[in-house]
């Protein structure tokens, strides 16, 4: 038997991504804890529930900080311990690790963890500053660059030392399209060929417009509980068995390769150990796609295949939907979308669907084990987290 449950999930809840026009955050949210409330009603979450940890990375957007008290205020849950956690993109993905803590401390029996980010009403160009501020100020934000040209660096190395193809890379969108149009929750719910993506347009050479993320409005949150009175809330708890964060340096300068994320690699070793278990255990994942080139890497980082032949696992439709092992079921950030702060804890929303046989249409059969993993700007930050089903 591979690792022991750390905590269980017994409830989830995700608004649907996209364009939300005239909401605010807070209301986005409130959908995501309406679901997983409504899903597990022998919880009271007034009484129950003793600590929240919100992912939310920036109060540019929507000119709001202090996002826990908010969000616990707006969803009926004044009197909380409620805090927000900022990593970035990986905020959420963060904020599931502090839940976790909170729960193996022992001080909150059942917690919520949770994002949200509202982006959509704002201007590409400010978005893109914004979540430019996640890259180092002084040599990277201060000079111009971006995450599409951080990212598409990284691109241009990896065809560089491997051989790896724009054609290789625009498959990865494809997959991930054809994945969120099976998504009634994903923001883009359409098929796409590689000829859209290697016909639309350059965005930081090489990467294209369907190479990169979408710009959403989401939030999404999942509960927590010890394993020991998992089952007085739900017959279907899902384990979380492995928990990894790490860091690197915040600069891409500085790192000791631009095809690998190191914080991903030792995230990953932390997490596959605590849930003894070796890559090819893992039956599917979601894996931050915030560019195709990011799954790419991914792939190798966290083992599915050696480094250098993320293009060639591409090739083999091993990731997609019946394949060996299909990452982002869900559609993933380029077709379900990536309101950052949210992104983290979707992942595990997925994860928990798929686990629990609830996944409609984009089912994989005989899920069992599942793995989520988040990153934070160009990946200073990873969190990596392995799930169990043991119905
Ligand atoms: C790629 C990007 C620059 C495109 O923005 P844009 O050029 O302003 O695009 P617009 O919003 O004007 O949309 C133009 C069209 O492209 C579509 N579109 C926008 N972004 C898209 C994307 N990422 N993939 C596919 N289609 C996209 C829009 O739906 C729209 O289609 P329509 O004309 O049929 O309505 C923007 O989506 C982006 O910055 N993505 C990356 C976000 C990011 O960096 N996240 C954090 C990662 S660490």
């Amino acid at each position: 038997m591979n690792g022991k449950p750390l905590v269980s999930i017994i409830s989830a809840g995700m608004s649907k991504f996209g364009k939300h026009e005239g909401s605010l955050g807070r209301e986005i949210f409130s959908q995501a804890a309406a679901e997983a409330f409504n899903r597990c009603p022998k919880l009271d979450p007034k009484k129950e529930v003793k600590a929240m940890f919100i992912g939310h990375m920036g109060e540019s957007y929507e000119h709001q900080g202090h996002m826990g008290a908010t969000i616990a205020d707006w969803i009926g849950m004044r009197g909380v311990a409620a805090t927000r956690v900022e990593a970035a993109c990986g905020s959420s993905g963060a904020a599931l690790r502090t839940g976790i803590y909170a729960v193996l401390s022992g001080l909150s029996d059942v917690a919520i963890v949770g994002g949200v980010e509202k982006m959509t009403h704002r201007t590409t160009a400010e978005v893109t500053e914004y979540l430019a501020m996640a890259a180092d100020y002084p040599f990277e934000q201060f000079h111009g660059i971006t995450f599409p040209g951080l990212f598409a660096m990284m691109a241009t190395a990896h065809m560089h030392s491997y051989g790896t193809t724009e054609q290789q890379f625009g498959k990865i969108a494809v997959k991930n399209h054809h994945h969120g149009s099976l998504n009634p929750k994903a923001h883009m719910q359409k098929e796409i060929t590689l000829e859209t993506v290697l016909s639309s347009k350059y965005v930081a050479w090489p990467l294209k417009l369907f190479d990169c993320s979408l710009i959403s409005d989401g939030a999404s949150c999942i509960i927590l509980t010890k394993p020991e009175i998992a089952n007085k809330y739900t017959d279907q708890p899902v384990h979380i068995i492995g928990t990894g964060q790490a860091t690197d340096a915040i600069g891409l300068y500085e790192r000791e390769s631009f095809t690998s994320l190191r914080s991903t690699k030792l995230a990953a070793e932390e997490a596959y150990k605590l849930a003894n278990i070796t890559p090819d255990k893992v039956d599917l994942a979601e894996v931050h796609d915030c560019f195709t080139i990011a799954e790419l890497i991914h792939y190798e980082d966290l083992g599915f295949c050696k480094e250098g032949e993320g293009g060639k696992l591409v090739d083999s439709g091993a990731t997609t939907l019946g394949g060996k092992i299909p990452v982002n079921t869900s559609g993933g950030l380029k077709s379900k979308g990536h309101p950052v702060g949210a992104t983290g804890t979707a992942q595990a929303y997925e994860i928990y669907l798929q686990l629990t046989g609830q996944a409609e249409k984009r089912q994989v059969k005989d899920a069992k084990i599942g793995l989520t993993h988040n990153i934070g700007g160009s990946g200073a930050t990873a969190a990596v987290h392995i799930y169990r089903n043991d119905q």
